[in-house]
Parts: structure tokens; sequence; C-alpha cells
């Protein structure tokens, strides 16, 4: 079993991706609606946050974790790799790896939370693979608001005014990948799309996915299709149906509330 998180619905993304590629597999979903959003909080509650997390996730015997979160994956990993005795994927690695490869400029653009940019973790990444790739980073807080609202119409006039506004100033840069650096943002991607024309996207949450499905692949799988269950710190009704469109055809089930905060 493997358990992924994130701060509200934008892990599922992630998730979706992991179904795909281990569909045998069981999963546990923790959604941290009732704490939404991390992208404005210190890191030292956003290691505090995903600790509790790891701690009820365990309680299922999860055999690997997928921090399935931008934010939380550059807060909190480090703390997260030495207090859990299983194998603990981010969304940082693969992403930065992908986008240092996929880059023909050499100049990479990345967009997170706040605190996704102001940590500079997928930076550092790309440059510990190829210290000449310039990176420009910006913080786009607004995204995550949008899509757990439902503004995800491609054409949504809101979602593509924010995508002016905070990529604009991109254009000009000379980058040709830009990495979705929360996990959240592959759901308007094609807004992002439309803003940057002819840019590469890289998602976050497929490359964690990949990453983690290549290196545990075999493990669990039992044939027949894997369960999901998810859980969230608050209302579930909103989290179920919202959530469904993350998934497109892979049923999401019925999500419960859990007290993260006895953990
Ligand atoms: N999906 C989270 C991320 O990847 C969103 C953060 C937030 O809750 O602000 O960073």
């Amino acid at each position: 079993m493997i358990g992924v998180f994130d701060s509200g619905l934008g892990g599922l993304t992630a998730l979706c991706e992991l179904v795909k590629l281990l569909p045998g597999e069981d999963f546990v979903y923790f959604g941290d609606t009732g704490r939404v959003p991390y992208g404005s909080k210190s890191a030292d509650t956003v290691i505090r946050y995903s600790t509790e997390i790891m701690r009820f996730l365990s309680g299922f015997g999860i055999d690997a974790a997928l921090v399935a979160c931008g934010t939380a994956s550059s807060a909190a990993l480090p703390t997260l790799r030495r207090e859990f005795p299983i194998p603990v994927f981010g969304v940082i690695d693969a992403a930065a790896a992908a986008a240092a490869a996929a880059t023909v400029t050499r100049r990479v653009g990345v967009i997170g939370t706040a605190t996704t940019v102001r940590l500079g973790a997928f930076e550092r990444g790309i440059k510990s693979l190829d210290p000449g790739i310039s990176v420009t980073s910006v913080a786009c807080p607004l995204f995550v608001h949008l899509v757990e609202d439902g503004f995800t119409d491609p054409d949504d006039p809101v979602t593509l005014a924010a995508a002016e506004r905070y990529l604009s100033p991109l254009r000009g840069t000379g980058i040709d990948t830009l990495i979705l650096g929360c996990t959240h943002y592959p759901i308007i991607s094609s807004a992002i799309a439309k803003t940057l024309p002819g840019v590469r996207l890289i998602s976050s949450s497929k490359a964690a996915a990949e990453k983690l499905a290549e290196s545990y692949g075999t493990g669990t799988a039992h044939g027949a299709r894997g369960t999901i269950r998810c859980f969230v710190s608050d209302t579930p009704e909103g989290f179920e149906s919202a959530g469904q469109i993350f998934m497109g055809d892979i049923p999401l089930g019925h999500a419960e509330f859990v007290d993260i905060s006895k953990y």
C-alpha cells in the first residue's frame, strides 16, 4: 500500500498518474482540506502538518509514501525521511531531472507557492544536475485557490487573467521549459500553456509518480484493481465531487473525515 498526501485536492493529480502506472496497487490518500493552503505558511508549520499526516498514514502499514505537494516536499522531506522507516518520495527531484533533460535554451522556469519559491528546492535540484542552467522562479499564490474553488475550465477568464498576471514576466526570459512546481497546477495547465505558448510544461505530479512507480513498481501489485481510500480534515462532500474531476474515469469513492491534529 502506498500513502499519498497533499494540502487538498492537488495531490490527486499525482494519485491519478500512480493508479494508471500501478493499477493493482492499494492507495490511501490524505487531503488536508481543513488546513489548505500550505503555500503561505512557514516551513515549520508545514513540517508539523506533514509529520502528523505521515503518522496517520503509517497506521495503514504503508510500504512507501509520496509527498504529493510541492510545498511539503520543499519543507518537510528531510524530516520525514529521518523519522519514518519507509521510502518517502517527493515531487522535486524527478521534475528537476525532467526539466534539466528537456531544456535546450538552458533556461528553466519554476512556478509554485510562495513557500516553495522561497525555499528554492526545485532550483537547487536543477542546479545540482547542471549548474549552468539559469532558473527563474515565480510564486503564483492564487492558483491553488482557483483550483480548489473549481475555476478549472480551460477558458475561465479569471484563471486566464491570473495566469497572464503571474506568467507574463516569464516571456522574454528565454525559458523553454516550465516546472509546474505545485501539484494543483496540472489542472489549469491549459491556461498556463495559453499564456506561455511554445514552453514545455513539466508536471511535478507526473514526474514524481513515474519515479515512484519505477523504483517501487513490482511490490504489492496483485493483478486485480487496487483500492483507493481517501481521508480529509474537513467535510468530505466537496472533496468527493471536486476530486472526481481530478481523477477522470478512475473512481475515487467516498472520502472520510479524520481529526488529523490528534496524530
Ligand atoms: N499542492 C500544493 C503544492 O504542491 C499546494 C500548496 C498549498 O496548499 O498552498 O504546493
